[in-house]
Parts: structure tokens; C-alpha cells; sequence
């Protein structure tokens, strides 16, 4: 028998039930605190912190590498590494969910026509008589616009005749596809759609009124699957464990769930209101959202079950919406470049017209997508978890206290957290600030090498001495000093270290490797860029400026780079709006040529190629003050 314990969470002061023997950080987890596991569990990101200083035992060697000798002796621990032995008191700090706050505006599409799948109809059935004895069936069927063909579900077959009689013959009559699922005493609320983006970081789902078409609320959440790790792979091998699968889906599915239940409380649409529902996302997280094994898309040749779009009943899913709803997943291209790539590429009209475009969709995985006159190409670079706050030091993901921007002036540096909260580590958005920033003032040169203050000396730049003051080296690696820890939430200063720099510019590298492998593949050179689409979250959130200083994105001046913010939700709500765009979605899947990165022999070359950092062009629109650079 499962022996329980108890954990007192502080600062909620809540006492909560663990089983004996079960690690601190599930145990926690379970309980509903939300703290951060960009690893897994597996003890590598060093993010898990707890203080808990009635835990027994020596501190194993990643807590020692993590914490100073007075916060191990003050109870510091990574809760991963720690069971759950006898009652204990740990100390969380709980991650905001920031995922509704950062959601990428959206951006003002072009009108679409309005043809959704399901719809619902006012009509007024005349009574029967012995001169007119049509079964209720019948009778409604041919009361409906071009209902003929319409197909009745059993179950409204079963309350029709009650139902009819009851409103006066006057009713409300909701059909997905060409198949009648309610009827109701006649009220005038509109049939209502959901467009849902599911990332691995987190999850958006849009309200969309189906006889109007316009918004009606948009909400999002962190995806609850984060406590499985931050990355797809980490996913994936939980999807491999006994049970792993099926948790996956119902945290996902759960969180589909929480976000629509929100919203429709905020706007009072009731969920059996919500009859279609468009899922894009990449395709593992399509995989989850389905029931469907990701495995082999873990591993090469990198084949998942199914590319294709799929619709399915949301009775199948455990969605709480109307149990018939019609859930169209939109196609993937491969299994690295997902529907929420396709979802952008049919928002930004990738392909529709002549002309060399690029969609990026920067993050742990970057698809890149482009389209030179109608012809599209795919890829997927896998940049590592460093924009979530994986493998940098101080790294963390967008949260309250993330540092999000940096900015150095006249040798000062300064810079902004989310929420305005003491710092307590590094967003993604800062990193590349930080990069590019160092790089601009002469603090890190094109190798990526930190300077320290004697070659700074040696290169003349005696004029930005208090930014030399907060280079030092620790266990023979150079560092700069972000926040010094009398200004920290964590009671430690805030770096930027040698090895950071080096893992930014191996990301950069990889999404400009593979930019440079599509452009390369049909003859290009970047310039050939006419128009550049920057999508998704942290497309958004970054600086342009930074990305173009370090060479994130293509040097083609900022005129032709646009932030399209969340492209593959908007994606979803044309395909819910209209179902022409699900056979263009299909279209554009199957048509794509997608390019295998892994497999390419000039992968390794067009990387290094991309590794320096290189002062952008003068034309491309990036205000550089000649007083701070020292490349020149
Ligand atoms: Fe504990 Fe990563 S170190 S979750």
C-alpha cells in the first residue's frame, strides 16, 4: 500500500498529500505549483530550485554545481534530484503562466469569405395534417436551406418529435458537414468556432463567431506538458514510458479545455455553442493532441503517423464543447516542419504570388519556409532549448523577472524585466540583446570571443571602463556581470557567460544555416529576399535591431522584415472560416519540397559560415552610433 506524506508549500502555506517516496518535484507538481523543468526531470537544467532544509543526505554533484556552500547549507535543492522520504516544508517559486500576456498580437489579415462547416439555421416547419403527413424528419429536412441531403444524428432523431412540438414548430437547427447535430427551440445565438495553436511552450485558442466571422475572445495558456520537459524530445521519450502517452494528450487537452472554459465565461457563449474547431501546432504536439505515438518522429528517418489533416468528433478527445463537434487538424509537411508552419505559410500567402519569400518561425525548433514564384521549400532547424532559457547560464523562459531587454548606452548598461519584478535570469529576447549589444560596443568581437579590460585597452576603448568592471572570470571563464546580486530575486548575480555567447551563436547559426540551404538549393543569395515574415512568439518579442546586429535573421534591411506575430493561429481561423483553406492547407503540405537538414553534407559549412557576428550593412536600416563601435 502507497505509504503518503505530507509537504507544507511555502509561500502559499498550503499542506499538501505526496506519496512516500515519489520525487520532490512531481510531488509538487502534482499538487498544482507551477515551477520550471526545462529539462525534464532528467537534473541537467538546474531549474527545478526548492528550498528545503529538512531534506537528509549528502547534495548530489549537479546541486553542487548549481548552488553557493551557504545556500546548500540554507536547504537549496534541485527538486528533481530529491524523493519525498517523511513530512517536509520546501520553499517553491512559482513561475507566473506569462503565456496569456505574451501571446503574439495578431495581425490585420485581408478579408475571407465566410463558408465554415457547420452552421446554424432559424427555420419554421409547418405542422403536420392528414394532408400532409411527412415524418418530422422529412419535414425538417426539406425546411432547411439545401437540407435535403442533410443526415440527422441519432440522437436528435430521438428528441425531434418532443423538441418540435414544444418550440411551436420554430426552431434553431445546427449542421457540421452536411449532418444536422442539434435542434432547438428557436433562439438567435450564432454557431461559434475555436481556432487553436498548440505549441510545446504554450497553447492559444481563439473564439471566432461562425456567422459573422469576427473574434470573439482569445485566450492562452502555458501547455501543462512543460512539466515532461521543454523540449519536443523530451516529450517524446515521455510519450515512450507506460501511461506517458496518455498523460501527455490530457494535459494538452486539458489545457484546450481550461483556455475555452475561460473564455467563455468571459463572454458568456455557452461550450455546447462551440460546434468546429481548427488545431494547428507542430507535429508532435499534433501527435499528443491526437492519441497518436510520436515515437518515430524522435528518431530517423524522422516519420510520424500521419502528416495528413485529420477530423475527428470532439467526443473522441474529452474536449468540453458541443460532443459533435466536427476537430480539424490541419496538415504537417514532415515531422519537424508542422501544421503551424503550414497555418503561416496560408496566412502570409507564402506561395500565392511570384517573388522569393521567407516565413521564420524562430524558437527550440525553427521552421523556415520558402516560397521563390509558387514553389515552397521546408525546413527545420533544430536550435536547441537556449530561447527557453536551456543551456544558459541564468537562462529562463518569458516569466515574471525574466530579464527581456538589454541595452548598453554611453558605457551604461541597463535593462527590463517582465512585470517589472527584481531579475531572477535571462529570457531569450535578452540573450540576443546581450549578443548583440556586446558585440556593438566592442565588448564581444566577431569570433564571439568576451573581451577582458586588457584587450579592450589594447583596442582603444579605455572610453567604457564601467562595462569593463563587470567582466571577471569564475573557474576560468569569462563572464559579464547582467544584475549584480544585491539587485537579484535570487540572492546571486545574473551573468552572461563566455559559454552562453558560443551557444547563442551555434543557434543563430543553425536557423541561418538552414535559411542558407533553401536560398542556396534554388540559386539564391539572401538579398534575393524580397520580403522576409518573422512569426510566432519570440519572432515578436525580439528586437529587431539585436536579431539583424547578430545575425539571426537574413541582412536585408528592416523595410523588407515584417513580425506577422501568431501567423499559424491566423492560419487556423481562415481554415475555420472557410474550408477552401483546409483543401489549400492540404495543397500547400503536400506540395512543399521539404529539405532534411541532418542529411546534408553542407550542413557543417554553411554553420561555421554563419558562426561570426558581422556589423550589418548599411542598408539595412539598423542605427549603429559610430561613438560605440569599436569594429570599425
Ligand atoms: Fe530538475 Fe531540470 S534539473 S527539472
Amino acid at each position: 500500500m502507497t505509504e503518503l506524506v505530507r509537504l507544507h508549500v511555502l509561500p502559499a502555506g498550503e499542506w499538501v498529500g505526496a506519496r512516500k517516496g515519489e520525487s520532490l518535484l512531481q510531488a509538487v507538481l502534482d499538487a498544482g505549483f507551477k515551477i520550471e523543468t526545462v529539462c525534464g526531470g532528467r537534473g541537467t537544467c538546474h531549474r527545478c530550485q526548492v528550498i528545503a532544509p529538512g531534506l537528509e543526505g549528502v547534495p548530489k554533484r549537479q546541486e553542487r554545481e548549481t548552488f553557493s556552500e551557504e545556500q546548500l547549507a540554507a536547504g537549496y535543492h534541485l527538486a528533481c534530484l530529491q524523493k519525498v522520504e517523511h513530512d517536509l516544508e520546501v520553499q517553491v517559486v512559482e513561475l507566473e503562466d506569462y503565456a496569456e500576456k505574451a501571446f503574439s498580437p495578431m495581425v490585420d489579415w485581408p478579408g475571407i469569405r465566410l463558408a465554415p462547416s457547420a452552421r446554424r439555421d432559424i427555420v419554421r416547419l409547418d405542422p403536420p395534417d392528414l394532408e400532409d403527413q411527412r415524418s418530422d424528419s422529412r419535414r425538417l429536412r426539406e425546411a432547411l436551406p439545401d437540407g435535403t441531403r442533410a443526415r440527422i444524428a441519432y440522437e436528435v432523431l430521438q428528441a425531434l418529435p418532443a423538441t418540435v412540438r414544444e418550440s411551436g414548430w420554430h426552431v434553431s437547427v445546427t449542421a457540421v458537414g452536411d449532418t444536422v447535430v442539434e435542434v432547438e427551440r428557436h433562439h438567435l445565438r450564432p454557431p461559434i468556432g475555436v481556432a487553436v495553436d498548440i505549441g510545446t511552450t504554450s497553447v492559444a485558442a481563439m473564439l471566432v463567431n461562425l456567422r459573422t466571422g469576427t473574434a470573439v475572445d482569445v485566450g492562452a495558456h502555458s501547455n501543462s506538458q512543460e512539466r515532461y520537459g521543454a523540449e519536443v524530445m523530451s516529450r517524446i521519450d515521455h510519450a515512450r514510458t507506460p501511461g506517458g502517452l496518455a498523460a501527455l494528450q490530457a494535459a494538452v487537452v486539458g489545457d484546450v479545455n481550461r483556455i475555452l472554459g475561460e473564455s467563455c465565461a468571459r463572454t458568456a457563449v455557452a461550450p455546447r455553442d462551440i460546434v468546429s474547431m481548427t488545431v494547428v501546432g507542430n507535429t508532435t504536439m499534433l501527435h499528443l493532441f491526437l492519441g497518436l505515438s510520436p515515437e518515430h518522429i524522435g528518431e530517423a528517418p524522422f516519420v510520424g503517423v500521419t502528416n495528413d489533416g485529420v477530423s475527428i468528433e470532439a467526443s473522441h478527445l474529452g474536449l468540453d464543447i458541443h460532443p459533435r463537434a466536427e476537430i480539424h487538424v490541419l496538415p504537417s509537411v514532415a515531422g519537424f516542419v508542422g501544421a503551424d508552419t503550414v497555418g503561416g505559410m496560408l496566412a502570409t500567402r507564402l506561395g500565392d504570388t511570384d517573388g522569393t519569400r521567407l516565413l521564420m518561425d524562430i524558437g527550440t525548433n525553427s521552421e523556415l519556409a520558402l516560397a521563390h514564384h509558387g514553389v515552397v521549400y521546408t525546413a527545420s532547424a533544430p536550435a536547441g532549448p537556449a530561447f527557453e532559457g536551456g543551456q544558459i547560464r541564468d537562462g529562463m523562459r518569458a516569466a515574471t523577472g525574466a530579464i527581456d531587454k538589454v541595452a548598453i548606452d554611453r558605457g551604461s548598461l541597463s535593462f527590463s524585466t517582465i512585470g517589472d519584478a527584481a531579475p531572477r535570469g535571462l529570457c531569450g529576447s535578452a540573450l540576443v540583446d546581450c549578443c548583440a549589444e556586446l558585440f556593438r560596443v566592442g565588448l564581444v568581437d566577431g569570433s564571439g570571443r568576451l573581451l577582458d579590460a586588457t584587450a579592450l585597452r589594447a583596442r582603444g576603448s579605455a572610453d567604457i571602463p564601467a562595462l569593463t568592471q563587470r567582466i571577471r572570470t569564475v573557474d576560468g571563464q569569462r563572464e559579464l556581470v547582467i544584475a549584480e546580486a544585491s539587485e537579484s530575486a535570487t540572492g546571486r548575480p545574473i551573468v552572461l557567460t563566455q559559454r552562453d555567447v558560443r551557444q547563442y551563436q551555434l543557434v543563430k547559426a543553425a536557423i541561418r544555416a538552414g535559411a542558407g540551404i533553401l536560398l542556396a538549393d534554388v540559386g539564391l543569395a539572401p538579398d534575393a529576399l524580397d520580403e522576409i515574415f518573422l512569426a510566432g512568439s519570440f519572432g515578436s518579442h525580439i528586437d529587431l535591431g539585436s536579431a539583424l546586429r547578430t545575425g539571426l535573421v537574413p541582412d536585408v534591411g528592416t523595410d523588407r522584415i515584417h513580425d506577422v506575430g501568431n501567423a499559424a493561429l491566423e492560419g487556423a481561423r481562415m481554415a475555420l472560416l472557410d474550408t477552401d483553406f483546409r483543401d489549400a492547407a492540404a495543397s500547400l503540405a503536400r506540395r512543399a519540397h521539404h529539405i532534411e537538414l541532418s542529411g546534408r553534407k553542407d550542413f557543417n559549412s554553411h554553420l561555421l559560415a554563419s558562426l561570426p557576428f558581422a556589423a550589418p550593412s548599411e542598408s539595412s536600416g539598423v542605427h549603429t552610433p559610430a561613438t560605440q563601435v569599436l569594429h570599425a
